[in-house]
């Protein structure tokens, strides 16, 4: 028989509280928010003092509880397991957490976790895209609409934003993030928090943001996922820390670690990331979950002999709860205290963590959803309305010669639309959807259409397929494909090449299908996949006015494209809206303003080539060291064209001097000198002359993103102190600033031209 606790752990909780966790979002400033944070520790301790070891170790146990797996009812009741994840049904979620507050001894309240990276049924464009906008309000403001849509299905936390600094685009997983960057990653990151979140944990309506994967998986080298990776102290506090850094300093309740090796050792057992540096250095006060399995793998990875020494590891190097899918490790963890493996004070103290977020979230005053407000959000027109804009504001244009674009909509009277992914809902959302509304997708055959309606024939033809590998586990979630006989595959490429033939207006619609870039996805070659050459030079060889539009989550080798197409819209996975963003954006509706948050290799061969590296002793030879090929990119990181044309002046200093604690304001003008509004994004590099490091030849540190109407000017201004121009310094071990001269550039990608010279003192 199970034995009750002779007060019910509500009535408990109440009791030891003088300020109610649950008005935790009311009143947000510091003060307030400490005070509720001791508070919720309190009610924590009270809880934990009351527990067995098994329900403290259920409490930090995560399991996947898909709809098409086993269910979980017993576990859950039993108190073996503290969260779940994978669940977007707000009415399922509503029994996991009656069967966890009715029926588990202590009643706690479960805490619901998803992997919200873009959206949950109103999807917005891919991290990288939405990176792309170099607009942070928007990506706020589409991840607070995906927290609106999250929190209101009974999701209390997001596996987001990934902040991983990638510099491969043959990592597949480089489309979940913000690029190369770590300026652009670090304003992405507390972007996302802030839209995920709002001001605190537990704000209605939010939901905790859980940074990931700490440390340095963006690094898989030869971009295989997964793969160990090695990393500098330098590389990793100057490159692949700022993003987390920001991210925690924007509140982030939860931090994910990391699958692979890091320097000889599991991410998810060491002690040096997660609670040296993750806790001790950032301050990380939330809550460390593994990656799904990651615990267990450490066996599979030869660095733990058994589950049990897998789970000692990973609590003591600072993991708070485990997910996994199947038996949880940490199950082992009671054995592991009464055999002396593990002091019971580390166990106490992770269950305070994950009990803490579930007090600050008001699990235990609000546990429930209510099914009809889920509906109601989850339908909200205004979360499309900005699902739309968030595409308008990512789309890059990469090329357009002699104005191929925008097109006139009166002068096209029959328009093709071809390619495997013209008319692809899947492909048009991109990879971690789970519960889209596939019918009210937009895709950009269907965006096309509705533009034209009434004023041109639209036909849409796919001509190819694209194969669909689904990452094993989620079939269940993947679009379902049937692979087209020879037959077919004749048929459709001459009705392709057929509707482009009668055409005025071809738009071709190329690049990766949902399933080939993300997880698991990683590619050896940029080149399109499948047939989409042939299709091309198919379509080409029709004569027919082209323009091309990309619908991928890396830079593709499109080095032999560039010169035979006049126009190149990269849209990435744009999102429900998607479709309709890009097809105003081609009848120039709205001017794209996107840029690129990677730098684009011309090919596989010369990645990784991001653009901050440091110089060599032949600065002057820097673009021709292959003897096949140039050096340079196809195109610059920050590139992006626009309809209209601008004018950057040279930038002036309010002072040539940067004196010690003080700070000097850079300025440019920025004029539209062209005949269209549109927007420009004004970026500041900057460059160490000499110093105590080899600096990077340029780092962005400030960009700022405006509209301007044609003749109208702006001056920009950009605040530059110690701050912003000290780095890491590997020798010193140590934050320092270099004495000396700086360069500044401002422009319009990271090949900007106008320069001016700081001394710094
Ligand atoms: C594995 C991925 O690495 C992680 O990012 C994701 O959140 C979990 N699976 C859960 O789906």
């Amino acid at each position: 028989m199970k034995a009750r606790p002779l007060l019910p752990a509500l009535a408990a909780l109440a009791l030891c509280c003088t300020v109610p966790a649950s008005i935790a979002a009311k009143e947000t400033g510091p003060v307030n928010q400490t005070k509720q944070a001791e508070a919720a520790h309190t009610r924590a301790r009270a809880l934990i003092a009351q527990m067995t070891l098994a329900e403290k170790a259920g409490q930090l146990s995560q399991a996947f509880a898909a709809p098409f797996l086993p269910p979980l009812d017993d576990a859950v009741a039993a108190g073996r397991l503290g969260s779940l994840l994978f669940v977007s049904d707000p009415a399922r979620i509503n029994q996991y957490q009656r069967v966890a507050v009715e029926k588990s001894r202590l009643g706690i309240p479960l805490l619901f976790g998803f992997d919200v990276i873009h959206g949950l049924r109103t999807i917005f464009p891919v991290p990288l895209g939405l990176a792309a906008s170099f607009d942070p309000a928007v990506v706020e403001q589409a991840q607070a609409a995906a927290a609106a849509e999250a929190r209101a299905s009974g999701i209390h936390w997001a596996f987001a934003p990934m902040v991983d600094i990638a510099r491969d685009p043959r990592w597949g997983r480089i489309v979940e993030g913000a690029g190369e960057d770590p300026h652009l990653g670090s304003e992405m990151a507390a972007a996302q928090v802030r839209g995920l979140q709002g001001p605190a944990i537990g704000t209605s309506g939010r939901v905790i943001a859980g940074p990931k994967h700490f440390l340095g998986y963006g690094a898989a080298p030869g971009g295989r996922d997964y793969e160990p990776v090695s990393l500098s102290d330098a590389e990793i506090r100057n490159v692949y820390l700022p993003p987390f850094t920001a991210a925690i300093r924007a509140g982030a309740g939860n931090i994910m670690s990391a699958y692979m090796d890091i320097n000889q050792q599991p991410a998810v057992a060491s002690n040096w990331l997660l609670d040296d540096l993750l806790r001790g250095e950032l301050g990380f006060d939330g809550f460390v979950v593994s990656d799904a399995n990651g615990v267990q793998n450490q066996v599979a990875q030869h660095f733990a002999a058994d589950e049990a020494e897998a789970a000692q590891r990973a609590l003591m190097a600072g993991n708070d709860m485990e997910m996994a899918l199947g038996p949880n490790a940490f199950a082992r963890l009671p054995a592991l205290v009464e055999q002396g493996r593990l002091p019971v004070a580390v166990l106490d103290r992770a269950v305070e963590r994950v009990l803490v977020a579930k007090i600050r979230m008001g699990l235990f005053e609000h546990p429930y959803v209510d099914e009809a407000v889920a509906a109601r959000v989850l339908a909200d027109p205004a979360h499309r309305d900005l699902a739309q804009q968030a595409a308008e504001r990512s789309l890059v244009l990469l090329h357009n010669q002699g104005g191929a674009l925008p097109l006139k909509p009166g002068a096209v009277r029959r328009m093709a639309v071809i390619g495997p992914l013209a008319d692809s809902v899947a492909d048009t959302l991109g990879p971690w959807v789970f519960v889209p509304d596939k019918a009210e997708t937009v895709t950009v055959a269907r965006g096309i259409s509705e533009r034209l309606a009434g004023q041109a024939v639209v036909t849409v033809e796919p001509g190819v397929q694209l194969r669909r590998a689904i990452p094993s586990g989620l079939e269940a979630f993947g679009p379902t494909q049937t692979a087209w006989t020879e037959e077919d595959r004749q048929a459709r490429f001459a009705a392709a090449v057929a509707a482009a033939r009668t055409a005025d207006q071809i738009v071709l619609v190329l690049g990766e299908a949902q399933s080939q870039s993300g997880e698991r996805a990683s590619a050896s070659d940029l080149k399109l996949p499948g047939e989409q050459l042939r299709l091309l030079d198919a379509v080409l060889a029709t004569g027919k006015p082209i323009v091309l539009v990309l619908i991928a989550g890396r830079p593709l080798d499109i080095s032999a494209i560039l010169p035979r197409v006049p126009a190149i819209l990269m849209a990435w996975y744009p999102g429900t809206r998607g479709g309709m963003a890009v097809a105003r954006a081609l009848f120039g509706d709205v001017n794209p303003g996107g840029k690129l948050p990677v730098t684009w290799p011309r090919s596989v061969g010369q990645v990784p080539i991001h653009y901050a590296r440091s110089l060599t002793h032949t600065p002057d030879r820097a673009d021709s060291l292959y003897h096949d090929a140039p050096s340079t990119p196809l195109f610059p990181f920050g590139h992006g064209l626009s309809y209209t044309s601008f004018r950057i002046d040279p930038p002036t200093l309010d002072q040539p001097v940067l004196k010690p604690g003080g700070a000097v304001t850079l300025s440019t003008r920025i004029t539209n000198s062209g005949t269209s509004e549109g927007d420009e994004v004004v970026q500041l590099y900057i460059h160490q002359r000499a110093g105590r490091a080899m600096r990077p030849a340029r780092e962005l540190k400030a960009f700022q993103r405006v509209t301007l109407r044609p003749g109208e000017s702006r001056t920009i201004r950009f605040r530059i102190d110690g701050a912003m121009l000290s780095y890491w310094n590997a020798s010193e071990r140590r934050t320092l600033l270099d004495p000396g001269r700086f360069d500044l550039w401002v422009g319009p990608d990271a090949q900007a031209a106008q320069l001016v010279p700081l001394q710094v003192e």
